[in-house]
């Protein structure tokens, strides 16, 4: 039920405290500073032998994938593709042994990335599936698995499915650092900041009633912008399509700096450009992306946790978010971008939680 809320969407977005504390509780292992996971099926002598990662899926669960990406590079050192389920399928890559392919998806239903799942199980790849529905087809056809915990995701557009995903990715970073480089200190300090993270995000749901000034403003816009670097390469990519499936605004998400290779001669007075911005070894790199935006009078709408007195002065909106470290960064910037999107669907008149030619999920190729 929506107990009290308006929409499933809404409803979901403000669940997200709760689905990441789900999503956490019983995976840390303070002692050995690891986590644990139950289901992956696989002895810590067959992981530690594993020297690439595919991972793969469909919309939102591509850009939780994207995360992954960042992460396990970063802290386990492990390469990883990240590969849309659906071209995954029909391709053919060159692929050693020791490779394992995790499939990631809220609904377990998708079917491309069931079939992606399914080519390379028949390779002889171990696939591991991250899914939110239990006993589902991606969960039953995979070798083993995490569950997110979110419970039902019921709006079509994912919202903590999605934060779900990340931090199931951060604990599997976790968990394959500590099986090499990652020292017991920085997997001790990995799980004190992992643990604040349901609180961060429940600080940024209380910029829900600026968003919605905010969308109030931009509602009538035809395109919008969404720029952010690094972690937040992929919160741009979500950012948009959140707002395109939902309220059918054209939008466009890019790292910040590719924007000067060609999608800077879309800035114009009606083309607001939503900035990612945290404070970070990036921040002022960003920075001076956005103040080419500004340079063209193209409408700033920041959503940083720093208090800098020229993003105020060249944002007509900044949106503050709390500070967490780079690699937490996408689940707490990512909620403002939800709550633009929600709000401006709801100005419009959209369904948004059934919008047009889309369905929750997506069982046909
Ligand atoms: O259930 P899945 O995570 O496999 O679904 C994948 C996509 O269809 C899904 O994320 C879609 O992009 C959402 N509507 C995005 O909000």
């Amino acid at each position: 039920s929506l107990e009290g809320y308006d929409h499933y969407m809404l409803k979901e977005i403000f669940e997200q405290p709760e689905a990441l504390k789900n999503a956490i509780r019983g995976r840390l292992d303070e002692e050995n500073a690891t986590a644990i996971f139950g289901g992956l099926n696989l002895t810590p002598q067959q992981l530690r032998s594993v020297n690439r990662i595919i991972l793969t899926g469909c919309g939102t669960s591509w850009h939780s994938a994207l995360v992954g990406e960042y992460l396990l590079e970063e802290f386990a050192r492990i390469p990883v593709e990240v590969e849309y389920a659906s071209e995954l399928r029909y391709r053919n890559p060159p692929l050693e042994s020791d490779t394992i392919v995790f499939g990631i998806t809220q609904s377990g239903e998708t079917a491309d990335t069931l079939a992606a799942l399914r080519e390379m199980k028949r390779k002889g790849h171990r696939t591991l599936a991250l899914c939110n529905v239990v006993g589902s087809s991606i969960a039953q056809n995979a070798d083993g698995g995490v569950y997110l915990h979110a419970g039902p995701e019921i709006g079509v557009a994912s919202t903590k499915a999605y934060t779900s995903q990340c931090i199931v990715l951060a604990l599997l970073t976790l968990y394959f650092g500590r099986l090499r480089h990652l020292s017991f200190e920085a997997g001790k300090q990995m799980i004190e900041e992992i643990k604040r993270v349901p609180a961060a995000v429940q600080e940024a749901l209380s910029c829900d009633q600026q968003v919605r000034e905010v969308a109030a403003k931009y509602q009538s816009a035809t395109n919008f912008l969404y720029l952010g670097r690094q972690y937040n390469f992929p919160t741009a990519l979500e950012g948009a399509l959140k707002l395109k499936e939902i309220s059918y605004i054209h939008a466009e998400g890019y790292p910040a700096a590719e924007m000067k290779h060609g999608p800077i001669a879309l800035v114009d007075e009606q083309t607001p450009s939503v900035f990612i911005i945290p404070r970070g070894t990036v921040y002022d790199k960003v920075m001076s992306n956005m103040e080419e935006v500004h340079a063209r009078g193209g409408p700033i709408i920041a959503i940083t946790s720093h208090d800098d007195n020229r993003i105020t002065e060249i944002a007509e909106d900044v949106i503050r978010i709390p500070e967490v470290p780079e690699f937490l960064q996408p689940i707490v910037s990512v909620v403002p971008l939800q709550l633009l999107s929600y709000h401006i669907a709801l100005a419009r008149g959209c369904d948004v939680d059934k919008p047009r030619n889309l369905a929750k999920s997506v069982t046909v190729e």
